[in-house]
């Protein structure tokens, strides 16, 4: 099965994916294409070091939203891919993009949702000094962080907890719950009914 990944950032869960997944002579995920807003994000640097197929796709260079979603689209399509992660991808895409991969579309998120979404979670768990944090993976609905969960894990949140130290708990927990899940999506073990996602055999 072959995905793209859209990343903003360092890529440290674009890296684990590679190495999990797309290195994996015993997987048949392959990483086609990674997709960024940012031209200076390091998540292309570990993509081009592999060989994967990397993309600047940068709103200002488009008329309007629509254009910069069918650019986006149109390098999906090329690369005929049968799923797409967003790996901390800072864009919000319109509702005709996400109804056009819907259940296609996956999000990695830092907090339980429904607490805590947007661009700002771990420092609002902070904030809110909350016990307990955590990981959501979830399908990618028009909402911002709203779409049906596909996968929780907890991670505690200690008192003398920082952005970073608590940031840091909880990619270890990423790092191993998002291949997991590629894993279940290539093997059709993910069913969606409404908002209810359940993980078994067909
Ligand atoms: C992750 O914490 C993810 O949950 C959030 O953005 C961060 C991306 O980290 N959406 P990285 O670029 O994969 O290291």
């Amino acid at each position: 099965m072959k995905i793209a990944i859209l990343a903003s950032g360092s890529g440290s869960n674009l890296q684990t994916l590679i190495d999990q997944l797309h290195l994996d002579t015993n997987s048949d995920v392959e990483i086609a294409a990674v997709i960024s807003d940012r031209p200076k994000a390091y998540a292309l640097i570990r993509a081009k070091k592999v060989g994967i197929p990397t993309y600047v796709v940068q709103l200002k260079h488009f008329p309007d939203r629509n254009a910069f979603d069918a650019e986006i689209s149109g390098i999906i399509e090329t690369h005929e891919v049968g799923l797409i992660l967003l790996a901390g991808y800072m864009k919000i895409f319109q509702p005709s993009f996400v109804r056009r991969y819907r259940y296609k579309l996956i999000n990695i998120h830092p907090s339980l949702l429904p607490a805590f979404p947007g661009a700002h979670a771990v420092s609002d768990t902070l904030d809110y000094h909350t016990k307990i944090s955590g990981v959501t993976v979830h399908f990618v609905d028009e909402g911002v962080d709203t779409g049906p969960i596909i996968a929780q894990v907890p991670v505690p949140v200690f008192d003398d907890d920082n952005e970073s130290s608590l940031h840091q708990r909880i990619q270890a927990e990423e790092h191993k719950i998002y291949p997991q899940v590629v894993k279940w999506f290539a093997e059709n073990l993910i069913h969606v009914d409404n908002r209810k996602v359940i993980i078994k055999p067909e």
